[in-house]
């Protein structure tokens, strides 16, 4: 089954308004001919003004890198997924390793967000990813299965086509420690064989993301593994050229 390429910039809390209209004018229009799907995610106050440079651009779609467990309430300083769609953004993450260890999202959490999510219309990218620790103690599959277990928890085929999976060593984020391919396809493919064995999920059709201190230089190793379909990309997104270079190496 082909899959599309997907690379997805996440620019994290970085990027200032005029950084922003930078990146888009030197992003230009070459993009377009490319075949892989080009997103991108900016801070929640960048939202629109990014979707509206990004419909100018012509290609890129925009989502957001979180959303509320609820539909709206008493929830001070939330966004919740049903506004982001409101907003016409195409997507949002959910379960980045960030989002888990510094706000304390639980599996549980994450769940309520993803579901609701789903169910406002958003394509949702769930983040799965195992820390150095939890690696050196052979725990890989186990921290993995069950991230995947509880995240996904009461959802199946009928949202197939909104659902994206992005795998994130924690220690190859933002550390330059980038995953060998082999050991990000070892996981990936792990991923895919749990959603056959455990899941209502179409195994073979899931786009299923590396990332981790993805780089123009290291992105081709990585897309050559039979089970990555893209990448979700941090630092090496925030420059232009490096954004196009990686949608480049995706389109080949
Ligand atoms: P990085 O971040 O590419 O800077 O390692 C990836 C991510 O956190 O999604």
């Amino acid at each position: 089954m082909t899959r599309k390429f997907h690379i997805v910039g996440n620019w994290k809390m970085n990027q200032s308004l005029n950084d922003i209209k930078g990146f888009f004018s030197e992003l230009g229009s070459e993009l377009n001919n490319l075949s892989c799907e080009a997103w991108l995610s900016p801070q929640t106050l960048h939202l629109t003004t990014v979707n509206e440079l990004a419909k100018g651009q012509g290609k890129v779609l925009v989502g957001a890198q979180n959303c509320s467990h609820k539909n709206s309430g008493a929830f001070t300083g939330d966004t919740s997924s049903l506004s982001i769609k409101d907003a016409g953004l195409h997507f949002t993450l959910i379960g980045h390793s960030e989002r888990r260890s510094i706000f304390n999202e639980s599996n549980e959490i994450l769940n309520e967000k993803t579901k609701l999510a789903l169910e406002n219309g958003l394509t949702t990218i769930f983040c799965v990813g195992e820390t150095l620790e939890e690696r050196e103690s052979g725990n890989v599959e186990s921290v993995i299965s069950t991230q995947l277990e509880k995240g996904l928890k009461d959802l199946g085929s009928e949202i197939q086509d909104k659902m994206i999976l992005a795998y994130e060593p924690v220690w190859a984020i933002g550390t330059g420690k980038v995953a060998s391919p082999e050991q990000a396809e070892e996981v990936h493919a792990f991923i895919r064989k749990y959603l056959s064995e455990q899941t209502s999920f179409i195994a073979d059709k899931m786009i299923i993301l590396y990332g981790g201190s993805v780089k123009p230089s290291n992105v081709d190793g990585l897309l050559t593994q039979p089970n990555i379909d893209g990448a979700l990309v941090g630092g090496a997104s925030l420059k232009a050229a490096d954004f196009k270079n990686l949608c480049i190496a995706a389109s080949k």
